[in-house]
């Protein structure tokens, strides 16, 4: 691990500090059921600022005259290490991660209001943690309580999530080079998950495929519940049961991507459980890639958020008409938003430590501009629930094709090409697999 990279991003946020503290909790290990917790995740924001793993623990930055890191976190305790492993304690963490001080977590409550004293603004991101808010007020009306001896509390508070958010919004090469290995193991699973899926086998057992790629390439989870969707389960967007069985001559749609070191993936592939499309979805397959090659198109430099998706929605819009799914003008279509019957989701979203990762889309009343270092997804779909209204041979059509794009100097590059896409390729993978 570069922890220079991570003392690197602390002095950034310390410099557009200039004057007070920020205080930013890792999460809390939750329980999932009596004594058995979910797997723990370190909250994006401290790790990204910390390179620390561990649960109980909080981060203090002083900016000012007498800057300093400081980690709080757990003692070294013989007894636990022997049932849960092993703690860094205060002095190996600084040492290791290059803090300046670092503190028992025990210490955090009583040392707190100390550090508050006589700083103009505290920076804090307030509503995510009601336990932890409790804390800071406590800390704070502590503060206010001694302001006859001398001590005076903050009198702004400032979100600090939303300044680290415009650095998470910029990748460095040290979170590329993870976010490309994420997206190649990733890509790995997709293509594993093709070879894998026959007419009478489970979503879940293509699940298991995934999940065997990801793990056998290093990532400790998959980013989000991974989606195996057969054949109208394509159509609900969320769909997570994963436990239908897979039928000949049907779709199955594939939303999945691993965490890697903390960074997400997030690929879709939609493909024919029998290994070859059919007429109606080779249609509209060919559709929502064309819609994917339009937004593409439109990530780069100069252009802003919202561009790659107004490509793909006016691309899937003369294509539904085309099939005739839709009637009317294309202008007409978009005006109306009638192809949100068909299309109702965004075509992308920001990605990183998170899936949909941090960083606001407008500035002001503006959509962002494009700039290289950003990374987000482009994934236009076609779901085509059964109606009256619409031929047969469509129904049950739900196709989503997914990538992860790094926006460049002069274009994006798509990290995630290495998960096949094109009809003859994908055709290809799974009649070699059938062989
Ligand atoms: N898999 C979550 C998403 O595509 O946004
Ligand atoms: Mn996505
Ligand atoms: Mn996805």
């Amino acid at each position: 691990m570069n922890i220079e990279a991570f003392r690197a991003r602390r002095n950034r946020l310390l410099a557009q500090m200039e004057r007070g503290v920020a205080v930013i909790p890792t999460a809390p290990e939750r329980a999932r059921n009596r004594d058995t917790h979910y797997p723990y995740r370190f909250d994006s924001y401290f790790y990204y600022l910390s390179a620390f793993r561990e649960p109980e623990a909080v981060l203090v930055l002083v900016a000012g005259d007498e800057q300093k890191s400081i980690l709080f976190c757990r003692d070294k305790d013989v007894e636990r290490e022997i049932w849960d492993g092993y703690r860094h304690g205060p002095d190996g963490a600084r040492e290791t991660f290059a803090f300046d001080v670092a503190h028992s977590i025990g210490k955090f409550d009583e040392m707190l209001p100390d550090l508050l004293a006589n700083q103009p603004t505290l920076f804090h991101s307030m509503g995510h943690d009601d336990a932890f808010d409790a804390r800071i007020v406590a800390a704070l009306n502590r503060v206010r309580a001694n302001t006859r001896a001398g001590q005076h509390a903050p009198t702004q508070i400032r979100d600090v999530r939303a300044m680290v958010d415009e650095m998470r919004l910029i990748k460095d090469e040290h979170e590329l080079a993870t976010m490309r290995r994420a997206a190649a193991i990733s890509a790995e699973a997709h293509r594993r998950a093709m070879q894998a899926t026959r007419p009478g086998r489970h979503e879940y057992e293509v699940e298991a495929e995934l999940l065997h790629a990801f793990r056998r390439g290093g990532s400790e989870f998959p980013a989000y519940s991974s989606i195996v969707a057969g054949g109208a389960n394509a159509c609900v967007l969320h769909y997570v049961e994963n436990d239908a069985m897979l039928n000949d001559g049907d779709l199955l749609l594939i939303d999945a991507g691993c965490e890697l070191n903390g960074y997400a993936s997030d690929i879709t592939r939609t493909f024919p459980v029998n290994g070859r499309y059919s007429g109606p979805q080779r249609d509209v397959y060919q559709l929502v890639l064309a819609a994917q090659a339009a937004a593409i198109a439109e990530i780069r430099p100069g252009r802003h958020w919202n561009e790659p998706h107004d490509a793909a929605v006016k691309a899937l819009a003369q294509g539904l008409l085309d099939l005739k799914l839709l009637e009317g003008s294309l202008d007409g279509v978009l005006e109306s938003a009638d192809y949100r019957r068909f299309y109702m989701h965004r075509t992308g979203h920001w990605l990183g430590l998170d899936v949909h990762d941090a960083g606001e889309y407008k500035i002001g009343d503006t959509w962002r501009p494009l700039v290289p270092g950003m990374m987000l997804t482009v994934e236009p779909g076609c779901y085509i629930r059964p109606a009256d209204d619409v031929p047969r041979a469509f129904w049950n059509i739900g196709i989503r094709i997914e990538d992860d794009a790094l926006v460049t100097a002069d274009g994006c590059e798509l990290i995630t090409a290495a998960a096949p896409k094109r009809i003859e390729d994908i055709e290809a993978v799974m009649r070699d697999a059938h062989q």
